[in-house]
């Protein structure tokens, strides 16, 4: 019996690849089917006879040389080193390689033994680029949450004096006077206007480190596209067309709406300025199922499973290197001059997408145009959206509030907000404080405004306090991004009313008044 492995048998099934070549002429005289799988060769009889040496890039060519005179020289292995080949179709692969001399059919020849690890170092980059994202999020979110609390006060205290000034302005007053409240209206605007352009990157921050407060709804994403495409059509030039391929069926997905215009707006923004005259930007949506064979393959997507709807964005315009590639994603990474990009576009649209359990992928090419994939998981059921917004006009009051909130300015500001528009107000600054002058004013309070986070007492044990001795207490909560106590990876509790940090003085008084009179 024979008790030797068939090498012949090994050598043909083994998946690393093997290649024997002549020393003298540098030709190929053996190579396994893995071999000339990886150089992209159909027929194995095809790769005999070839230089191996032209298979190396010419970055390689140095290395490759002083290692072929090593191993004539010493007679030694040369050890793994990586590699980068050139297939026979052009394609570049990092490999592994280690070579050795032998005797090979009574010649003297080298047997080299190398396995592609281009994909390995691609998710190995993946992996590094997203750990750096998300260190990078972190670190926006901090400092988008405390950017939103100097914001509001800041936003607010412009906003009361311009009211005041207003107010003001049918009595009579010297000229002087009347002069320097318009000069002061004048001042207020520009405060006014740059408080809104810092709430806007304050939003896109937060949008980027996924803490944003979503209020998500099922949406038909080809009845989204046709709207939006109508919309979209202002933002773009009239010679750049937009052509649209939709899937038929129910494509739907569980988003925020508002949410999901900025991805759109800011992807076809994006392509807009890619093309430099005239050029076509394409949307297509498709649901595709990441546990058919086919998705399967693609080692990336282990983690994602199940039906997803993939809406994809393609331009022709000038696409982008590697390297460019490597960084869009990173907030105020941008290529655009001054003034015309800061870079936060493509962070926000990949904080929103995350945020929505989807992922987001780019295909480009210097000269040629981009294509981006966004994929949201796919939903069947219809769910209701949980925080729809009921309109009021008249935001006046008499009702008692109690407001709470741990920073000073803020609480002021927002005691005389209410306190303008009539209604009573009470304030804490932080939850113990809260029920202690809940007790003491012993009438009934109609609403809790306050914070989520706070040091001693948060705001939602606050409110549960508060309820078991104020039954009929309504609960309003405000903060700057999401958080668990009330917010499950950033969507509502149903039934929870919440306003966003900065808050406008504007928005807070029609909130306040609609839940007083409609509970939401
Ligand atoms: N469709 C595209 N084609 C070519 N390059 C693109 C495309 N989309 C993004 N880029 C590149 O990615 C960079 C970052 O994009 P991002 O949207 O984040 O910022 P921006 O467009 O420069 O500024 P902002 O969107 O904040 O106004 C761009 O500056 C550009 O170099
Ligand atoms: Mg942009």
């Amino acid at each position: 019996m024979n008790h030797e492995l068939p090498i012949r048998d090994l050598v043909e099934l083994l998946p690393t690849a093997i290649v024997v070549y002549d020393v003298s002429t540098k030709e190929i005289i053996f190579a396994n089917p893995a071999a000339c799988k990886l150089l992209k060769y159909d027929k194995c009889e095809d790769v005999i006879g070839l230089v191996v040496t032209n298979f190396v890039h010419p970055d390689y060519q140095e290395t490759v040389k002083k290692r072929i005179e090593y191993m004539i020289r010493t007679g030694m292995t040369a050890e793994l080193l990586v590699e980068k080949f050139i297939t026979k179709n052009g394609d570049e692969v990092l490999v592994e390689v280690i070579a050795k001399p032998i005797t090979y059919k009574g010649k003297n020849s080298i047997l080299v033994i190398f396995y592609n690890i281009s994909e390995k170092i691609n998710m190995e980059e993946q992996l590094k680029q997203s750990a750096k994202l998300e260190a990078i999020g972190l670190l926006a979110g901090g400092v988008a949450h405390d950017f939103n609390n100097i914001l509001t006060i800041i936003g607010g205290h412009a906003e009361l004096l311009n009211k005041k000034i207003i107010n003001s302005e049918h009595e009579i007053i010297a000229p002087v006077i009347k002069d320097l409240c318009e000069y002061a209206k004048r001042k207020l605007k520009t405060i006014n206007d740059a408080t809104n352009r810092a709430t806007k990157l304050t939003n896109q921050l937060l949008a980027f480190s996924r803490k944003q407060i979503m209020s998500p709804e099922t949406i038909n994403i080809n009845e989204f596209v046709v709207k939006e495409k109508e919309l979209l059509k202002k933002l773009i030039r009239e010679d750049i067309e937009i052509l649209v391929f939709l899937e038929p069926g129910d494509n739907n997905i569980f988003i925020d709406e508002t949410q999901l215009s900025l991805v759109f707006m800011n992807l076809m923004i994006n392509s807009k300025d890619a093309i430099q005259d005239i050029g076509k930007i394409t949307i297509e949506t498709k649901t595709v199922n990441f546990d058919d064979g086919d998705f399967n393959k693609q080692k990336q997507m282990k983690e994602i499973s199940g039906k997803y709807v993939m809406i994809a964005f393609s331009d022709d315009g000038i696409g982008m290197s590697k390297e460019i590639q490597k960084k869009i994603f990173e907030p105020f990474f941008t290529t655009k001059e001054i003034g015309k990009g800061v870079g936060l576009g493509l962070s926000t649209v990949y904080g929103i997408v995350k945020q929505s359990n989807g992922f987001i992928w780019v295909y480009s090419e210097l000269g040629k145009g981009s294509t981006f994939k966004v994929y949201l998981p796919k939903v069947e059921k219809y769910v209701v959206n949980i925080n729809k917004h009921i309109k009021v006009k008249d935001f006046s009051g008499t009702e008692t509030i109690l407001v709470v909130e741990d920073e000073t300015d803020v609480r002021d500001l927002i005691i005389e907000t209410l306190r303008d528009l009539g209604y009573k107000v009470l304030s804490a600054s932080n939850g113990f404080e809260a029920v202690k002058v809940a007790k003491e004013y012993n009438k009934k309070i109609d609403l809790l405004f306050t914070d989520v986070v706070m040091p001693k007492m948060d705001g939602r044990e606050s409110a549960i306090q508060l309820s078991s001795f104020l039954p009929e207490l309504k609960v309003l909560y405000m903060s700057g991004y999401t958080d668990n106590t009330i917010v499950h990876r950033g969507i509502l509790d149903p039934g929870t009313n919440f306003i966003q940090k900065p808050i406008s003085l504007n928005s807070l008084a029609e909130k306040v008044r609609s839940i007083l009179d409609n509970g939401t």
